[in-house]
C-alpha cells in the first residue's frame, strides 16, 4: 500500500474539553505525520455543504449545528495506507461500540459528538481536502 492522504476533522466536543493534543498524540503513535492543520470556525452553512451527503438523513440538521458550536482542528493525515489506518485509530461511529484505544473509545461523548472525523475513501479525501486546504498549506 502507498502512502496516502487523509481529511481530518477535530470536532467541537473535543476543542471544548482541550483535547487537541491529545488526539494528535494518538495520530503520532499510529504512524500518521500532521501535514497541515489549522483551527476554523465554521458557520452552520458551511458545516451544511461539508456533510451535504447526509443532507437527507434525520440527524443533518443538528450534526450541523453541532459542527457550528465551537473551533474545530482541520487536519491533511499522511502515512501508509493513511484513510484505512485513521479509520482505526477513530474506532467506530458510535463510541459505545469502539474497540479499547480508539479515540472514540476513549474521548467521543456520543454518536452525535464523537470527538473526530476522518475521510472514508481517496475520492472524499481528495475532495474534504481540496474544500479546506489549498496545496501551499500542506506541507509533507
Ligand atoms: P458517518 O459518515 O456515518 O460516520 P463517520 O463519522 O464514522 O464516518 O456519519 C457522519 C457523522 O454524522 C458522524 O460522525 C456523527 C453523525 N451521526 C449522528 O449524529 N447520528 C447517527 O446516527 C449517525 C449514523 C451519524
Amino acid at each position: 500500500m502507498a502512502v496516502q492522504r487523509t481529511f481530518s476533522i477535530i470536532k467541537p466536543d473535543a476543542t471544548n474539553r482541550n483535547l487537541t493534543g491529545a488526539i494528535n498524540a494518538k495520530f503520532e503513535e499510529a504512524g500518521l505525520r500532521i501535514v497541515a492543520q489549522k483551527r476554523i470556525h465554521l458557520t452552520k452553512a458551511q458545516a451544511g455543504v461539508f456533510y451535504a451527503v447526509h443532507a437527507e438523513r434525520p440527524f443533518y440538521d443538528e450534526l450541523c449545528e453541532f459542527m457550528a458550536s465551537a473551533p474545530i482542528v482541520v487536519q491533511v493525515l499522511e502515512g501508509e495506507d493513511a484513510i484505512a489506518k485513521n479509520r482505526e485509530v477513530m474506532g467506530a461511529t458510535n463510541p459505545a461500540e469502539a474497540a479499547e484505544g480508539t479515540i472514540r473509545k476513549e474521548f467521543a461523548l456520543s454518536i452525535g459528538e464523537n470527538s473526530v472525523h476522518g475521510s472514508d475513501a481517496p475520492e472524499t479525501a481528495a475532495v474534504e481536502i481540496a474544500y479546506f486546504f489549498s496545496g501551499l498549506e500542506i506541507v509533507g
